[in-house]
């Protein structure tokens, strides 16, 4: 059976190929529009899913979308009601609704093809069970406790669910406008970080202050026993309809979602762009660490609920990976599955397996993230003649040594190989590398290429078999393919690694797997073996834009920046060395 997937008429829309069960194609719409968190339908991501697995539109037997209009009604009918005084508000709904009926027709116009040639069935599966989904079935084929927590989807924003024997029970769920993801969304916008998806700017601010707030935050969000939590509206203004979501050329933005109260509860917000003081870092380190006593209370009751010892956790928090790290062992948890792409991205992946698993397809748990589109030699060629770039076709051996050596000189290297990466982290595929033994290389990075906030902490990659000589790890932690959690580093290594340790001691590591991607693995021993240290820099290629996907986008994002080398699969170029 072939399974579409799509995540539309929300950020970060996205699509996939599932066939006969295993996940053989998934694309964000963002890496083929170069605009961040593309919102509405994903008709680019769907053609390229198509053409990597080199399957036709009329081979689909079922599209699954990441949406249900009919779940969750009782709440929707409430909000409704509410809506009716706020027409403006009310007709966007509903034109969401009825782009999600006619879907099908939406795939044949992006695809260009008749409406008749998409046979395909339409399976709707709610929000939260396409992000439980996501982690569970993906990556796991055992029983677990499945947690979604969110912003909001299909009326929710978090859901406790009972994973087992094929399917997913819902246990306890909580309704919007009450959501920890809205709670640390007001945070991030009250701390001057306005644009869609900043929060994980306040998760690198919060290494620099001491959770001083902590009792503030506590009167912005009360923890429930028996409905888990409920924000204290009073600080919100989303449920009022006074909030604007806009997709600006397809890019998601969103208004001020805290009311005038949160300014008489904090004092004055901080403006976009102006100083960051101690008093901010503080209340980031407040948001921070109440977020974590907040999951850790949902994580207990999930455990307490199910009983079992693994944990699948995905949605808009689960990029949280700071917390992620260590909030589900406190929880009771010994094992937990993040998905590569625990946003709503990832719900495309989680709709199409869901169906997967219901029309009675064995889900095959992949755990690749490597599912995007391939970059191939002759057109890397191609287009760097074109630009008059000079360029050595090198054997693995030799490639491996002149990065080594760049990198061990205070080289910054765009290096990309195979297949994209499948979420919004760069994993080998689409990364750029420089040597995390070097105290000034943060600074190098910044001028040459990211320009990021300085509180922000650049990520290492390491080889598994060799990541316990420099990070803590436990039980819930021996494995993190996606850098999907935030672990200690060891006390002595941090001298050693300074610019992968932030200020907290800690690292949003990748453990490289060899059978996941052994060019990047092969490097990282070769970086060990030249100089005692295994370990690299891994940060996404690119420059303010979503990260490079096509030959074009990485040669462009080399020659617009400082980079002092570009890798294409065997092709090596060096700044400097004719035509850059
Ligand atoms: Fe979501």
């Amino acid at each position: 059976m072939i399974i579409l997937g799509v995540n539309a008429y929300h950020a970060d829309a996205s699509a996939c190929l599932v066939r006969d069960g295993k996940v053989v194609a998934a694309v964000e719409e963002e890496r083929i529009t170069r605009r961040k968190h593309t919102a509405g339908f994903p008709g680019n991501a769907i053609k390229a899913c198509l053409e990597i697995a080199g399957i036709s539109h009329s081979e689909i037997d079922v599209i699954a979308i990441a949406k249900d209009p009919k779940a969750n009604l009782h709440g929707r009918l409430l909000e409704g009601a509410k809506r009716l005084l706020n027409p403006k508000l009310l007709i966007e709904r509903l034109s969401v609704a009825a782009k999600a009926v006619d879907l099908g027709t939406e795939v044949a116009n992006a695809l260009g093809v008749p409406r008749s040639e998409i046979r395909a069935e339409l399976v709707p599966v709610e929000h939260h069970i396409a992000h439980v989904a996501s982690a569970w079935l993906y990556g796991l084929a055992e029983p677990a406790a499945g947690v979604s927590v969110d912003g909001s989807g299909d009326f929710l924003s978090t859901l406790i669910s009972k994973c087992e024997n094929g399917r997913i029970e819902k246990l306890v769920s909580v309704e919007y406008p009450h959501s920890l993801g809205y709670f640390y969304t007001i945070m991030t916008q009250y701390l001057g970080f306005p644009n869609y998806g900043d929060e994980y700017k306040v998760m690198g601010l919060a290494a620099m202050g001491k959770p001083v707030y902590l009792d503030k935050m506590r009167e912005i969000v009360h923890l429930k026993k028996d409905d888990l939590f409920r924000l204290n509206l009073d600080y919100f203004i989303h449920h009022t309809g006074g909030v604007e979501m806009a997709w600006e050329s397809g890019e998601p933005s969103l208004s001020t979602m805290y009311s005038e109260k949160l300014i008489d509860l904090l004092g004055p917000a901080r403006e976009k762009g102006s100083e960051v003081t101690q008093h901010h870092a503080d209340l980031a380190a407040s948001t921070q660490a109440f977020y974590e006593e907040a999951l850790i209370h949902v994580l207990k009751e999930a455990k307490r609920l199910t009983g079992f010892d693994t944990l699948a956790m995905a949605g808009g928090c689960a990029q949280n990976s700071l917390a992620n790290g260590r909030c589900p062992q406190q929880a009771g948890f010994r094992k937990v599955y993040v998905p590569p792409s625990g946003h709503d991205g990832g719900t495309s992946v989680g709709a199409a397996l869901y169906a997967a698993l219901v029309r009675g397809d064995t889900v095959v748990p992949g755990l690749t993230p490597y599912l995007g589109r391939s970059v191939k030699e002759e057109d890397a060629i191609a287009y760097l003649d074109k630009k008059g770039i000079a360029w050595r076709k090198l054997a693995e051996d030799e490639l491996l040594e002149e990065v080594v050596s760049c990198v061990s000189d205070g080289g910054v290297i765009g290096w990309v190989q195979g297949r994209a990466e499948w979420g919004p982290r760069a994993l080998g595929a689409r990364s750029i590398l420089a040597d995390a033994r070097n105290p000034g290389i943060k600074d190098i990075l910044n001028l040459k290429i990211k320009r990021r906030e300085s509180f922000r902490p650049f990520a290492p990659s390491v080889p598994i078999e060799r990541a316990g000589e420099w990070f803590v790890l436990d039980e819930a932690t021996s494995s993190i393919p996606y850098m999907e959690k935030v672990i200690p580093v060891r006390e002595d290594a941090r001298e050693k690694i300074p610019s992968v340790t932030h200020h907290d001691g800690t690292a949003r590591a990748q453990l490289v797997q060899k059978e996941m991607n052994e060019r990047y693995w092969k490097l990282l021993q070769r970086m060990g073996e030249r100089t005692g240290v295994p370990i690299l820099i891994n940060t996404s290629f690119n420059e303010n834009e979503p990260i490079v996907d096509s030959e074009v986008d990485a040669i462009e994002c080399f020659a617009r920046t400082k980079m002092d080398m570009l890798v294409i699969g065997d092709l090596m170029v060096r700044r400097g060395q004719g035509g850059n």
